[in-house]
């Protein structure tokens, strides 16, 4: 297995050992070093992935949020003997963990720390042309929510970070104390869909400065409440403040034109969200791809010699069973949609 671009600071770190994560439930990995919140990763729709992407021998594919390496680790084994899997994360700790698992798959499986919207100039490097697969399981892993430092979690007391890639420019705490009233209240109701965006942002720009994520969970809990859903009244902010800080919005919008671009025709396109924000991203583009002509509904005549791209495997997303929630209650949101490739161009 090659590791590529590896951060000089991953030898530092202690990790649990290399465990078949779908085994374990899910606080078994705890550990005794400042990664000690850390629990295991379990990945989500697991079977409906491995189903959908359709891994067989000799394919190329791209797990572009490899985290733990939990899909990964399932493409390459049903891929064997000579199947190839491409792995990014921006993560340096998930990418430690992704090489361990994949260990044994050797120089089948590529690990790259890179964002997944550079996929083209990664197959470049790797004189891909073209792949049988791509896989985005959006968002933060649970290793990422479960390690307090990180400060992604409202309910441990952690500085307030939130970067997935730890170089990136700007934290949550920057956000929080940086920007002005209007420009986070457009954040918090664009990101987080809190409909009480003003009165939070305007609590926030009065007890600044906001140092910790227990101090931000308890200045938004003055002003809002979770709603009839019952969830922690900080949790439409906190997920505000990490789709903005890692940009998570702009990168798959980014992407999604890429993935087209590089799928061969038969070629699957999996992607797994956790909310409505991104999945409503992901149906649009793949509406849009699977439609010959995209002129307005209006227009008389085609103007746009547009070709499909894609055809739609999953009209509705898939959502996780009733036993997979009960024993991973944090698969309850996911949604996975699936498209193939056929000819045409973008
Ligand atoms: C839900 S986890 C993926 C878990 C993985 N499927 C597994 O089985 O372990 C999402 C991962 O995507 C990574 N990520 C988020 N934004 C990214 C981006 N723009 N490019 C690459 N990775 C990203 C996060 O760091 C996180 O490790």
């Amino acid at each position: 297995m090659k590791l590529k671009r590896t951060p000089s600071d991953l030898k530092f770190w202690i990790y649990p050992p290399v465990v078949d994560e779908r085994q374990l439930p899910m606080k078994l990995s705890k550990t005794a070093h400042p990664i000690s919140q850390v629990m295991t990763h379990l990945p989500v729709l697991y079977n409906e992935i491995i189903h959908a992407m359709q891994p067989h021998q000799g394919g190329l594919y791209v797990d572009g949020t490899v985290g733990s390496g939990g899909h990964a680790w399932g493409i390459l084994q049903a891929s064997s003997p000579d199947g190839q899997l491409l792995g990014l994360d921006v993560d340096p700790q998930a990418l430690k963990l992704a090489c361990e698992k994949l260990a044994e798959f050797g120089e089948r499986a590529h690990i790259v720390r890179a964002s997944y919207n550079t996929l083209l100039e990664q197959l470049v490097v790797l004189k891909w042309q073209q792949v049988d697969g791509i896989l985005l399981d959006l968002g933060l892993s649970s290793m990422q929510l479960d390690t307090q430092a990180r400060g992604f979690s409202f309910q441990t007391e952690a500085p307030l970070d939130m970067r997935f890639d730890p170089d990136g420019k700007t934290s949550a705490a920057d956000f929080v104390n940086h920007l002005d009233e209007v420009e986070l209240a457009d954040i918090l109701f664009r990101y987080g869909e809190e409909r009480r965006s003003r009165q939070v942002a305007r609590a926030i720009v009065n007890a600044r400065p906001i140092t910790s994520t227990m101090h931000l969970a308890k200045v938004v809990a003055k002003v809002t409440s979770g709603g009839k859903s019952g969830i922690h009244p900080a949790t439409r902010t906190f997920q505000a403040l990490r789709i903005a800080v890692n940009g998570e919005l702009e990168a798959l919008e980014d992407v999604l034109p890429e993935t087209v671009e590089a799928l061969r025709p038969g070629g699957r396109l999996a992607i797994i969200a956790f909310h409505s924000l991104e999945d409503r991203i992901v149906k649009q583009f793949v509406r849009r791809e699977s439609r010959d002509c995209i002129c307005p509904p209006d227009q008389p005549d085609c103007t746009c010699d547009h070709k499909a791209t894609l055809r739609e495997v999953t009209r509705k997303p898939m959502r996780p069973q009733e036993d997979e929630v009960r024993n991973n209650p944090r698969s309850r949101s996911a949604r996975l949609r699936v498209a193939e490739r056929i000819e045409g161009t973008i």
